[in-house]
């Protein structure tokens, strides 16, 4: 077995146990159990509340939002997807900023700032930054909702010489705004959406994104996005639905966070973990299945659902692109692709946009 698939299993198994362990007390505890990502502040609670009750009475498909994939343990099991053989995705993205970096750099103007949306715990960031801090003292501004993955992020990237670190633990346009608006008007600002995050908007809501996010900057300012790109249907399927069954647990950890959280009743082993690829909208959907017919209550919502047997709550999508839409995508939002980067081995394109 390689080394990438026993650090895989390593995590995995570590995240399972914690899993199961964190499964079993909730079923025992009825509430929420306290937790270093511990947001579970009255205003916290009622949103999550109100997101969840909103999104699971949908008309149609039940859905949730996937930004709430990302507690302690999600962010945690998220990490061992990130070195799963089948999830080629995060590799590319490395090789490419690693190959890249100094070009990268090269092309940004000067002195720059960099803000990370969604920044995980910003390992590939770590290039971007050991290039830059070759020419400058660099500021870099993780933004994250998951306050795990934020404090791992400031630890490992605050060891980096002439690099300081300020995390935000805030909603990617929230903190953004809070970046951007305190910078000095000399400093030029590189944002960072990396690990094809873009992708977990439908196409339209992307655009719009983008377009939030160009009206934060300057012109001149600079966007380096990473998009995961079109590739043979087994190989995206099995990198959402991976053999030893992490990505599941992930996905199942949502349901258990509920319980958690909002004194929720899922039942886990009544539910089932399933991508599927929709080629309409050329995009990998992460599902959890009902495995029977079952009634769960989330005491926090106020809320009864009544799910039939092999009905699905749509928990997250993973947008795919064609490298050459990436500049047609840049130019709705008002930006320019000024390059991009390609990895072979696993199609995956870095964009370097610049705000018009
Ligand atoms: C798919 S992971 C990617 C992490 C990292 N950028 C990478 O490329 O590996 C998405 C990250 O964004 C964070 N996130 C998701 N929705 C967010 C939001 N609305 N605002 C801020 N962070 C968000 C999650 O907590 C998670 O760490």
């Amino acid at each position: 077995m390689s080394t990438q698939s026993v650090r895989a299993q390593e995590i995995a198994a570590e995240n399972c146990r914690r899993l199961s362990a964190k499964i079993h007390d909730s079923q025992h505890t009825h509430g929420a159990l306290p937790t270093r990502d511990a947001r579970q502040t009255p205003g916290h609670v009622a949103e999550f509340a109100a997101d969840v009750r909103a999104s699971l009475t949908k008309p149609g498909q039940r859905e949730l939002p996937s930004k709430y994939l990302y507690d302690e343990l999600g962010s945690a099991l998220f990490e061992a997807i990130c070195v799963l053989p089948e999830y080629g995705l995060t590799r590319a993205d490395a090789r490419l900023l690693e190959r890249h970096a100094r070009d990268i750099v090269d092309r940004l103007p000067s002195p720059v700032q960099v803000a990370e949306l969604g920044s995980g715990s910003g390992k590939k960031t770590r290039w971007i930054l050991q290039a830059l801090a070759q020419h400058q003292r660099t500021y870099y501004y993780p933004i994250e909702i998951s306050a795990s993955a934020l404090a791992a992020c400031e630890k490992e990237m605050g060891q980096i010489d002439l690099v300081s670190v300020v995390g935000y633990e805030q909603t990617y346009l929230d903190g953004l705004r809070a970046v951007a608006s305190r910078r000095d008007e000399k400093d030029h600002l590189l944002v960072l959406f990396l690990g094809s995050s873009v992708g977990n908007f439908d196409r339209d809501a992307g655009d719009s994104f983008l377009h939030e996010v160009r009206k934060t900057l300057r012109p001149g300012d600079t966007l380096l996005l990473g998009t995961d790109l079109v590739k043979d249907v087994p190989t995206q399927l099995l990198a959402y639905d991976d053999p030893a069954g992490v990505t599941a647990a992930f996905n199942l950890n949502l349901l258990a966070r509920i319980n958690r959280e909002l004194g929720g009743d899922f039942d886990l082993a009544q539910f089932r973990h399933e991508a599927r690829w929709n080629a309409a909208e050329r995009r990998i959907e992460m599902h959890l299945r009902s495995l029977c017919r079952q009634t769960v209550h989330i005491r926090e919502a106020n809320l009864h659902i009544l799910l039939e047997p092999g009905e699905t709550i749509w928990t997250e999508s993973s947008h795919k692109y064609f490298a050459q839409d990436v500049s047609a995508m840049a130019a709705r939002a008002g930006f320019r692709c000024v390059e991009q980067w390609i990895d072979q081995a696993w199609p995956f394109a870095q964009n370097l946009l610049v705000a018009e």
